[in-house]
C-alpha cells in the first residue's frame, strides 16, 4: 500500500459528505432533471433548504425580489447557482466541523482560504467564463492540508521542518516525506464527495497551473492563492515558499496595478466572510 493509499484509506473514516449533497449535485449535473427533481431531494434537508433561501436573500446574492419558496428559488436562480450554493453550504460544513489534531492550523488555514476566495471573486471579471464556481474552489483549494495535519500529524511536523531547513516549496517537502501532496489529497477528497471534475482538477493543480493549460479555473485559483499569501494570509512558513505566475498574469492581462488594488482593498470583505465561518 502506498503512503497516498494509506492516507486516503484513513480519509474514509472522515464523516462522508451528507448523501443529500451528493444526490443533489448529481441531479444538478444531469441534463434530464428539472427543478422539481432537485427540490424533491433538497426539501427534506433543513440545512440546505433554509440556507438556500437565506443565501438567496443575503447580500452575497443580490437578487431583486424576496424569494420564499424553494421551488421558486431553484427556478429563479437556475441550476448553476443552486449548485454553487450547495457546494458553498457543504464547504461551510466542512470548515466549521472540528477535526481533532487540526485545531492549531484551523485559524490560519481558514483565514488563508477565505482570503483566497474573496480575492478570486475580485479577479473574476478578468477571467473567461468559468463552468464551475471560482469562489468555492478557492475556498477549498487547501482542504488537503486540513486532512494531512489531522491524519498524518507527525509527518506534518517533519514536512514543516523540511521546508524551514531547505527553504523549498511545501509541496516538494510533502512529496519527499509522505509521497503525495495536500493538493492531491484535497482533489481525491472532493472526488469522493462527488464535487464537479473542474473543481477537483483545480485543487489538484493549484501549485502547478502550467500542467493544465486549458483550465482557467485552476489558473485563477493559483493566482488568488499567491495574492492571499502576498497579503500575509499564509499558513505558517508556507507563505514564502511559492513563486508567482508571471505567464498567467500576461495571459489574462492582469496588471501589477490590479493586484496592488486588490491587496489594498480586500481586507474588509475578507474579515466579513471570515465571520461567516467562525
Ligand atoms: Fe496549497
Ligand atoms: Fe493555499
Amino acid at each position: 500500500m502506498t503512503r497516498l493509499d494509506e492516507i486516503l484509506s484513513r480519509i474514509n473514516f472522515l464523516p462522508a459528505i451528507h448523501p443529500t449533497f451528493s444526490r443533489a449535485l448529481d441531479l444538478l449535473a444531469s441534463p434530464d432533471s428539472d427543478a422539481r427533481d432537485v427540490v424533491g431531494v433538497i426539501q427534506y434537508d433543513p440545512a440546505i433548504s433554509t440556507n438556500i433561501l437565506r443565501l438567496c436573500n443575503s447580500p452575497l446574492y443580490p437578487i431583486q425580489r424576496r424569494i420564499s419558496s424553494l421551488e421558486e428559488a431553484v427556478v429563479y436562480i437556475g441550476f448553476t447557482e443552486v449548485r454553487r450554493m450547495i457546494l458553498l453550504i457543504a464547504t461551510e460544513k466542512i470548515f466549521t466541523k472540528t477535526y481533532p489534531g487540526y485545531e492549531e492550523l484551523r485559524g490560519e488555514l481558514l483565514n488563508h482560504s477565505v482570503a483566497c476566495a474573496v480575492i478570486s471573486k475580485r479577479l473574476l471579471p478578468l477571467s473567461p467564463p468559468l463552468a464551475a464556481d471560482l469562489f468555492t474552489t478557492a475556498l477549498l483549494h487547501d482542504i488537503g492540508k486540513m486532512i494531512l495535519s489531522d491524519f498524518v500529524g507527525e509527518d506534518y511536523e517533519r514536512i514543516l521542518g523540511r521546508v524551514k531547513e531547505l527553504k523549498c516549496a511545501f509541496s516538494e517537502a510533502e512529496q519527499e516525506i509522505i509521497g503525495t501532496t495536500h493538493a492531491e489529497v484535497g482533489a481525491r477528497i472532493l472526488q469522493s464527495w462527488n464535487f464537479p471534475e473542474e473543481m477537483t482538477e483545480a485543487v489538484r493543480n493549484h501549485h502547478n497551473p502550467q500542467k493544465v493549460p486549458n483550465s482557467p479555473l485552476t489558473h485563477f485559483v493559483s493566482i488568488a492563492n499567491i495574492i492571499a499569501m502576498m497579503m500575509g494570509y499564509t499558513t505558517g512558513i508556507d507563505g514564502l515558499s511559492y513563486m508567482g505566475f508571471p505567464d498567467l498574469y500576461r495571459r489574462y492581462s492582469i496588471k501589477e496595478k490590479t493586484i496592488e488594488k486588490i491587496m489594498m482593498t480586500a481586507s474588509d470583505e475578507i474579515a466579513t466572510v471570515q465571520a461567516m465561518f467562525s
